[in-house]
């Protein structure tokens, strides 16, 4: 069995390259809404193993990407630290009570929560494993802690992560026990994906943009550079992708620091000036506009194409710059894995 998508973790230029797109499991296939009107909530689908584990291999079956990502959510470790969680339909995730004005030590743990996710990873693993000529990875996946953290303290998304922000400025002492109480669940539930039969993981900073370089180091590279070295003590073997969503030209100095095997790009990213700056044996994925995909047609052509000139010859994995739009016609995803396999990539 070769799986394109940990050889080029390993550091290896395969062409074509292999292709997965982050929140491939999701609103925009028909099947997963009518999965999620049967089962109730979001969170009700993260907690019930076999419709995770259904709703992880479908994009697979129809697509056959090259890697399946566990179907879940970041904010199961603040749900394991003691926050109650729930989805506002079209408002996004609500944690209680806020970090920015209750104590840490106020929460009652609930780490049940992580062993029902380690489920579905085991399940997937069967899944995949079972069909004998499989080639698919399974990646595992957690927030980052000022990720984690941002949305820990505001109770919700926030407008520049400004509540999370301001108490890193004003109380170090607190802010550091939420980003260490994070490290050592993050580690902890890692270490149970990649039992369970996670294949890599991958360490999603969606809000590492919002900081200054003094601060990113602080909150961003130095917290992730602990859980890659605690994982790479107990699994060396397990890859790890970091993607510092809107980091621009701090992506370098945080893929030499945190000693992660790949950086995820966000299309924001100038990759002509970003990639050469990186090691030559170090993967890259990314950085296709999620907008260009919903727009598919010619815009989407040319940004596959220039995605793979700028890569040629290194270690690459095609994927989006952030999520897929919930309303992307599923013909410009087929649109875009036949160009990339078909090998019309370069005009
Ligand atoms: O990539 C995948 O397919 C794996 C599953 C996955 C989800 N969320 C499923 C999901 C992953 C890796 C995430 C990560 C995640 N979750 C991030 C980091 C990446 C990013 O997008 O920046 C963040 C910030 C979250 C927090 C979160 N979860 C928000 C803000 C929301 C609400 C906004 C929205 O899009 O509705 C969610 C909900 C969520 N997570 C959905 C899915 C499929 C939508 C659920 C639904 O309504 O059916």
């Amino acid at each position: 069995m070769s799986r394109i998508f940990l050889d080029v973790l390993a550091g290896k230029a395969v062409s074509p390259a292999p292709l997965w797109l982050m929140r491939q499991a999701g609103r925009y296939l028909p099947e997963y809404r009518e999965l999620r009107a049967q089962k109730g909530g979001f969170l009700d689908l993260c907690y019930d193993a076999d419709a995770a584990c259904e709703i992880t291999l479908q994009p697979i079956r129809r697509f056959g990407f090259d890697a399946a990502i566990l179907f879940s959510d970041i904010l199961i470790v603040p749900h394991a630290i003691g926050q109650k969680l729930s989805f506002v339909e079209n408002e996004g995730p609500r944690l209680a009570p806020p970090l920015f004005d209750a104590a840490l030590d106020s929460l009652t743990p609930a780490p049940d929560h992580l062993a029902k996710i380690w489920q579905t990873v085991a399940k997937v693993r069967a899944g995949l494993d079972s069909d004998k000529d499989s080639d698919k990875a399974l990646i595992g996946f957690c927030g980052s802690p000022w990720t984690v953290a941002t949305y820990m303290i505001a109770g919700q998304g926030s407008r520049d992560q400004a509540p999370a922000r301001l108490l890193a400025y004003q109380d170090d002492s607190r802010m550091t026990a939420i980003i260490e109480r994070i490290i050592a669940v993050s580690i902890d539930y890692l270490s149970g994906q990649v039992k369970a039969g996670a294949d890599a993981l991958m360490l999603f900073d969606s809000w590492s943009g919002s900081l200054p370089p003094a601060e990113f180091e602080k909150w961003v590279i130095a917290p992730t550079q602990k859980i890659v070295s605690s994982i790479k003590a107990l699994h060396p073997d397990v890859p790890i992708i970091g993607f510092p969503r809107g980091a621009g030209v701090k992506a370098p100095a945080y893929a030499r620091e945190t000693g992660v095997n790949a950086l995820g790009l966000d299309e924001a990213t100038d990759i002509g000036w970003v990639v050469p700056q990186l090691p030559d044996h170090l993967a890259v994925q990314g950085n296709i506009d999620p907008l260009a995909l919903k727009a598919g047609g010619r815009a989407l052509d040319a940004a596959l194409d220039r995605l793979l000139d700028v890569m040629e010859g290194r270690p690459h994995i095609v994927n989006l710059g952030h999520g897929i739009d919930r309303f992307t016609p599923i013909a410009h995803v087929k649109q875009l894995r036949d160009r990339l396999r078909e090998g019309r990539g370069r005009t």
